[in-house]
């Protein structure tokens, strides 16, 4: 099963027969909505709003822990995440789409470990994301014709409020291409339960300080509702993309990773 969690103005992927609404309740708490279980081209998905729906969870108030474990309850053991982001590359022009391969998080107070009882466990994230799920990406993007940025850095910010032009600008000295809020600790907690976690970005706005324009949410609603069709279209070609066995290094996460 492949999970995929949709952000802000993605509530449901069109071209998915939905089955079945599937409530989960989780150790950690109850996730942002129920999981819509559907079937395209015979590969089962499971879909979850993250901010649920309608929207009402702000993204430092998503419980991660628990929208990543009922994902392993269902038996997902890949996930796509699609965010909407803020283009501080000024290359990412709103409407572009990326594929996310590095992330820096300043985030700050969500519960972003499985492993705080008794287990100590240090999972390695050298590669935030998924190397095969992004392959696939990359190849659904090529066979679409969706022209994609393949190497898109992501800064997760707290928020809920957006960022000070002097903030993008260190951002953009660290090496990032993106700001968002709700990346982290979602990639995180998949890795720590050895789900293969990949993230498509889409470019809502330029980040605070790039154009001239005052941010508004309108916006970033907007770009998101006019880039739907294509991120559905990227969606349905990666699911038939995705090699059935997994061969990354995601699955092995936990080896060697306990002290
Ligand atoms: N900043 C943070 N998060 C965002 C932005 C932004 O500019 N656009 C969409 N999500």
């Amino acid at each position: 099963m492949i999970g995929v969690i949709g952000g802000s103005g993605v509530y449901e992927i069109d071209g998915v027969v939905i089955k079945e609404n599937k409530r989960i309740s989780t150790p950690f708490g109850a996730p942002s909505d129920s999981y819509r279980i559907g079937e395209i081209s015979g590969i089962e998905v499971a879909f979850l709003p993250r901010h649920g729906s309608p929207h009402h969870i702000a993204p430092h108030k998503i419980n991660y822990r628990a929208n990543i474990r009922g994902f392993k309850e269902l038996g997902a053991e890949r996930i796509i995440s699609v965010n909407a982001v803020g283009g501080i590359n000024p290359k990412l022009k709103p409407g572009s789409i990326v594929i996310l391969n590095q992330i820096i998080d300043m985030t700050e107070g969500r519960a972003s470990t499985f492993y705080d009882e008794e287990e100590i466990v240090h999972v390695d994230f050298t590669e935030p994301y998924c190397p095969e799920l992004r392959a696939a990406i990359l190849t659904a993007g090529k066979n679409a014709g969706i022209a994609l940025k393949e190497d898109a850095a992501y800064i997760c910010v707290n928020g809920p409020r957006l960022e000070t032009a002097a903030e993008i600008r260190a951002f953009s000295l660290l090496g990032a291409d993106v700001v968002g809020m709700t990346g982290m600790p979602e990639a995180s907690l998949a890795r720590e339960l050895a789900i293969c976690f990949s993230g498509i970005g889409v470019v809502t706005n330029y980040a605070a300080g790039i154009s001239s324009n005052r941010l508004t949410t309108t916006e970033v609603v907007k770009t998101m509702a006019e880039s739907a069709e294509a991120v559905k279209t990227l969606l349905e070609r990666t699911f038939v993309s995705i090699p059935h066995a997994r061969n990354c290094m995601c699955k092995d996460a936990l080896a060697n990773a306990k002290m």
